[in-house]
């Protein structure tokens, strides 16, 4: 392994930058030549290449997004963008990639890799939602629950100064552990994830008792991929049932993506960039490495992609009871 290049893809998560200089350290530290790809697979396909040092990544550990630049490429579905991003790799005499994002960058390496198999690929798992298997923790999950459970603690003092019930959507895609970890941890009185079917009835009833103990100010967290719909949705589906609440909606969004990434995030993602520097340097191709247990782990593409994280129904117990 003489050169390996580097690049981000996917939505940004908060750590994407302490990954990408661990993984320019740990090359140079290993002496291996590296380059960062700018704007993921499209920067790929698009020779948009520059050369790494120890001080271009200088300063970038605690800032939010990623200093690479992201896309979400489309010309990378095609067998054509494919050979180009291959020709490309040539040119600059890549023998190895560090690819960090979520399940669409994985699964373009996946595909990239039946086609060409002499360049090795590792991935990291760098995306908010935590829904990649084979790894306790995705770099950026951490920052963005903090940011959610901060924005969901200030909504709160409105909820219970006015009496009123906000139901707040929280980022995830079909994912629900950023809204079950916000919510648990923020005091919601119900948080409705796609992993569980939500019950719009079983919800008002949990409403109406809340409202005989005189509770009037709650916080419904939704996970942006609940089979019932978003926030404003649900909102609707459940004011339709019961008039008694003074109903808000308030949606998240974006706000969770960015920031300083935590302490937690900036570690992990400095651990995992040196260990998918070290496993191309030691021949390991076509995983992505993980953190299990407080070990690096290393799982198949495929695998991460397609078994996702398992939620635990634990977490819907807590807040059962912790809502009494
Ligand atoms: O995968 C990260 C994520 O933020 C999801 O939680 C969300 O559904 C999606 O990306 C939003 O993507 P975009 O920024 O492209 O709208």
């Amino acid at each position: 392994m003489k050169k390996i290049a580097v690049f981000t893809s996917g939505g940004d998560s908060p750590g994407m930058n302490p990954c990408i200089r661990a993984v320019v350290r740990a090359a140079l530290y290993h002496e291996i030549e590296v380059v960062g790809i700018r704007r993921g697979y499209k920067g790929m396909i698009e020779n948009d290449f520059e050369p790494l040092d120890s001080k271009a990544v200088s300063y970038i550990l605690n800032r939010g997004g990623t200093m690479l630049g992201s896309a979400r490429s489309q010309a990378f579905h095609t067998k054509e963008g494919r050979a180009e991003a291959y020709k490309n790799l040539k040119a600059h005499n890549v023998d190895g990639v560090v690819a960090i994002g979520g399940d669409g960058t994985f699964t373009g390496a996946k595909v990239f890799m039946e086609e060409y198999n002499d360049i090795h690929f590792i991935g990291v798992p760098g995306t908010i939602d935590n829904d990649l298997y084979g790894t306790d923790f995705t770099i950026g999950y951490d920052t963005a629950v903090n940011t959610a459970m901060e924005a969901i603690d200030k909504i709160k003092d409105t909820a219970v100064s006015h009496d009123r019930l906000f139901f707040v959507e929280v980022m995830g895609r079909d994912a629900g552990f950023i809204a079950a970890l916000s919510g648990i941890a923020a005091g919601a009185k119900a948080i409705l994830i796609p992993e569980t079917k939500t019950d719009i009835n079983e919800l008002v009833d949990l409403l109406r008792k809340n409202a005989e103990k005189k509770k009037l100010s709650n916080i419904v967290v939704v996970a942006e991929g609940d089979d019932e719909g978003g926030a404003f949705e649900i909102a609707q589906k459940v004011k339709s049932k019961i008039g008694i609440f003074d109903v808000k909606v308030t949606i998240l969004g974006h706000l969770q993506r960015g920031g300083s990434p935590t302490c937690m995030d900036r570690v992990l993602a400095s651990r995992l960039g040196v260990a998918a520097v070290e496993a191309l340097k030691n021949g390991v191709n076509g995983v992505m490495v993980g953190q299990l247990h407080r070990d690096i782990s290393y799982i198949p593409l495929e695998q991460a992609i397609k078994h996702n994280q398992k939620y635990s129904d634990h977490w819907e117990k807590l807040v059962e009871i912790l809502a009494f």
